[in-house]
């Protein structure tokens, strides 16, 4: 299985351009890191649940592929333009990718108040594809888990930094 993920996914993993997220921050790791998590969980779904295994790690793999920051609406479609450029996706993947963000519009749309300058209409993230909600949901999986390794390693830091300072007394 995992030798057939590396044949789907090579060329990008291989790419000068791609290999650049591993200089961005995300979730407390690397942009590169979470792009292929959340592209193998995806890989994984698809094949439990019947989808096209190939769109899915594909969209799964490009879903953040942006550099620098930008904000929660508006990188999916820079995502998708990014790998339109680049890798020449078909269309069902460019709009896994730009509804990739479903989850946070349906959650901004039940807690209006988490940043609530940015309006947001649930319906234009609604996915088109069952691969649009399986990318969705793998990136929701994989962005809790890496939050919270990095509160984990984040709070080790902070206790060793008190037992240190403790010490000196
Ligand atoms: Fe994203
Ligand atoms: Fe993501």
């Amino acid at each position: 299985m995992k030798l057939e993920y590396k044949e789907l996914t090579k060329n990008i993993l291989e790419d000068e351009n791609f290999l650049n997220l591993k200089n961005e921050r995300h979730h407390g790791t690397n942009r590169y890191d979470h792009c292929k998590r959340v592209s193998y969980i995806s890989f994984l779904l698809a094949k439990i649940f019947k989808g096209n295994v190939e769109d899915a790690c594909i969209s799964g793999l490009l879903h953040d592929f942006f550099q620098g920051e930008s904000s929660y609406l508006d990188h999916p479609k820079t995502s998708r333009d990014n790998a339109k450029k680049y890798f020449h996706i078909n269309d069902k993947e460019a709009s896994i990718i730009e509804t990739h963000m479903y989850h946070y519009a349906l959650t901004k749309k039940c807690l209006p108040f988490i940043n609530h300058d940015a309006k947001v209409n649930p319906k234009e993230f609604r996915p088109q594809y069952k691969e649009g909600y399986i990318v969705c949901f793998s990136d929701l999986l994989v962005s809790a888990f890496e939050l919270g390794m990095f509160k984990v390693r984040y709070s080790i830091c902070l206790y060793l930094l008190f037992i240190i300072n403790l010490m000196r007394y």
